[in-house]
């Protein structure tokens, strides 16, 4: 089946510049409007080739087929087959070729053999889809087939085409075509264009001087490089994608920490992807990604429908099955990859909060890890030196912003030579041992020890990179890191979403208790549902909304959308608002909504939240049989 991608040429050059070097004379047509029209045009001395007993003629941006009687006639705008390709199984064999669409950009696309002789509408659609110009004629159509078929290409190596990163093999393919590892090979990325994530800067060294030097002494930092290096792992050691989610309050370092773990492979400015940009396209992002890390800052940009979703699809390891044009299905995208995010809520908490279960071990794929060290200094624990925790967070960002992209291609080299990729496996076993030994209960669940394993992988990745030399670390330093972030995630298990709900409860009441005397009206209820001031003369500085004496002689309070917002700071609205329902502490209207309507002093009909006694009441202490002694006395 036609599996075509596109993207811009970055080492071959254009088809423009294959077609300038054929034609080096320039076509020059100049119009001058009426009365007077002149029209110069310098003659291109057209190229003849014999394609299989067929003659084409080849002139700037034009391709075209001489008839026997010597008629040239339009075939496509100007084509070029770059090489014989196959995937890395040696199968599928096709095409590259390569041309300019019709705003001059360059594109190359993968053209399989099967297609060109048994599915050719569909070569022809697709090419015209990605902008070449094709005669409508029956004969030119069939006569660019044959071109695309059997013409010499350019290149007489075979290359290996494909449209994912990462390992083939045993070599590591990045999207400039350059790879780690060692092959005679010639590989040819066709996936989607990258933009400049894997770019380098600096030098592994320097990045060992600055970046890694920082992260001596802070666990979550250790933990998000080794991350980022266990990426490259997971396909060696036939281990599932793993995700990492960093939570906490804002400024506490949580981007500052991503930063870290994409300057290993690139960028970080270019790496770090939002979880919004991630759900509008999972799978492409997944393919771009594969064998190496993704990363999704901002979990609240997302929602929790979306963000479920996309995790499930990442995780899967495999994209939707298509239907081509004609039916077949396409061959269906595959990747494997460590993910690394961050946001204010936990990641269960808040896919939970969209009402739906998460599907069936998602919880253990993206791992939350509390982002505050609780040392005081935030994300981080040791300052080296700095004024203080902000200080230190942008010195960081700096480091990470000058040196990039060459630790995981030098992690690359190491792993690749020598002994180590046939060690490694066993280097895993032996290092999944220590971790379970140290750091596993032993009545762990199956789902606890999966985790354990998936760990004691970025535990590897660590321990590696530092006796590689390219950490600076001490020996233990990162192993450590590690299993202190499995052990916290472990006692955080379970009860994250229940933390937010306490979290939302608490600052309920708070507000209450400091407001309620000064940003609350006493009303009363005169007929049906209109309420009027208890006191009519009563006034209030920045009402909050109004409170109300209760058959129990408690207040209820009666509270404005906005004021909500302002109650729930730093919370997920929605998920509070679902703990106040279910805990009884919020009316409802009777089909479920949470905002209820009355009438209030001066405002008509208003839709408002309204608050039980029991909010207050259940936080109330219990009297206890001392209590009543020490009254009786
Ligand atoms: N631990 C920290 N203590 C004090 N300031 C910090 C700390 N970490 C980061 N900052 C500062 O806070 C700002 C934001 O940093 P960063 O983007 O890492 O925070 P964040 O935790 O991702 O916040 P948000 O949740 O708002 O995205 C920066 O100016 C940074 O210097
Ligand atoms: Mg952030």
């Amino acid at each position: 089946m036609l599996e075509i991608e596109q993207y811009m040429v970055n080492e071959l050059g254009g088809a423009d510049a294959v077609a300038n070097l054929m034609n080096p004379v320039p076509v020059v047509t100049e119009i001058v409007p009426t009365p007077v029209t002149v029209i110069t045009t310098t003659v291109v001395p057209a190229t003849e080739i014999d394609v299989d007993g067929r003659i084409y003629v080849k002139t700037a941006g034009k391709l075209y087929i001489k008839t026997a009687q010597g008629k040239q006639c339009f075939v496509a705008s100007y084509i070029e087959v770059i090489a014989n390709a196959r995937n890395y199984g040696g199968q599928s064999w096709g095409k590259i070729v390569q041309f300019s669409d019709m705003d001059k950009k360059t594109k190359k696309l993968f053209i399989s053999n099967s297609d060109i002789v048994a599915n050719s509408q569909a070569v022809i659609k697709d090419l015209a889809d990605v902008g070449l110009v094709i005669s409508s004629d029956h004969n030119s159509v069939n006569s660019l087939l044959h071109y695309i078929n059997l013409a010499k290409p350019v290149k007489s190596v075979n290359a290996i085409c494909t449209d994912r990163i990462g390992w083939h093999g045993n070599i590591y393919l990045f999207h400039d075509n350059t790879f780690i590892g060692s092959s005679t090979e010639q590989y040819i990325y066709t996936g989607a264009p990258t933009g400049n994530h894997f770019a380098v800067k600096g030098t592994a060294q320097s990045w060992k001087e600055s970046v890694a030097t920082l992260c001596k002494g802070n666990t979550l930092l250790l933990v998000a490089v080794n991350v980022s290096l266990a990426a490259v792992l997971l396909r060696l050691l036939k281990m599932e994608s793993g995700g990492y989610h960093f939570y906490g309050e804002s400024s506490t370092g949580k981007t500052t920490t991503l930063h870290v773990a994409g300057s290993v492979h690139g960028d970080p400015d270019q790496m770090i992807g939002t979880w919004r940009s991630t759900t509008n396209g999972a799978e492409g992002r997944a393919k771009k990604f594969n064998d190496s890390l993704l990363i999704m800052d901002e979990l609240h940009q997302s929602n929790p429908k979306d963000a479920g979703e996309a995790a499930y699809m990442l995780f899967n390891g495999k994209g939707k099955q298509r239907s081509s044009v004609l039916g077949e299905a396409r061959a269906v995208s595959e990747w494997r990859l460590n993910c690394l995010s961050s946001g204010e809520m936990p990641y269960a908490a808040f896919i939970q909060e969209g009402g739906k279960n998460s599907r069936a071990g998602q919880e253990i794929r993206m791992l939350d890890v509390p982002a505050d060290m609780e040392a005081g200094y935030g994300a981080f624990e040791d300052i080296h030196g700095a004024k203080d925790s902000h200080a230190f967070a942008e010195l960081i960002k700096k480091a990470c912003a000058d040196n990039y992209g060459a630790p995981i291609r030098e992690f690359l080299q190491k792993l690749t030579e020598y002994e180590q990729l046939q060690r490694l496996e066993s280097d895993f076993i032996g290092v999944k041992e220590r971790f379970i030994t140290d750091y596993v209960p032993a009545d762990a669940s199956g789902q606890v020890q999966r985790v354990a394993s998936k760990m004691a992988v970025v535990a590897l990745a660590g321990e590696l990179a530092t006796g590689f030399g390219l950490t600076g670390w001490d020996t233990a330093e990162a192993y450590e890191a590690v299993g202190r972030t499995f052990t916290r995630w472990l006692s955080n298990r379970g009860t994250v979403g229940q933390q937010e709900a306490e979290k939302a409860v608490e600052q309920a009441r708070n507000f209450f208790l400091r407001n309620g005397n000064s940003r609350f009206l006493h009303i009363h209820i005169e007929r049906g549902n209109q309420y009027t001031l208890f006191n009519p003369t009563s006034t209030c500085h920045n009402l909050a909304g109004y409170k109300l004496l209760n058959s129990n002689h408690n207040f209820e309070y009666i509270v404005f959308p906005d004021v909500l917002k302002e109650m729930c700071a730093g919370l997920n609205l929605t998920y509070a608002i679902k703990t106040f329902i279910e805990r009884g502490y919020l009316k409802t209207e009777p089909d479920g909504k949470a905002q209820v309507r009355h009438r209030l002093p001066g405002m008509g009909q208003k839709r408002v939240y309204h608050f039980t006694d029991t909010l207050l009441s259940d936080a109330e202490e219990p009297v206890t049989e001392a209590d009543t002694l020490e009254v009786e006395e």
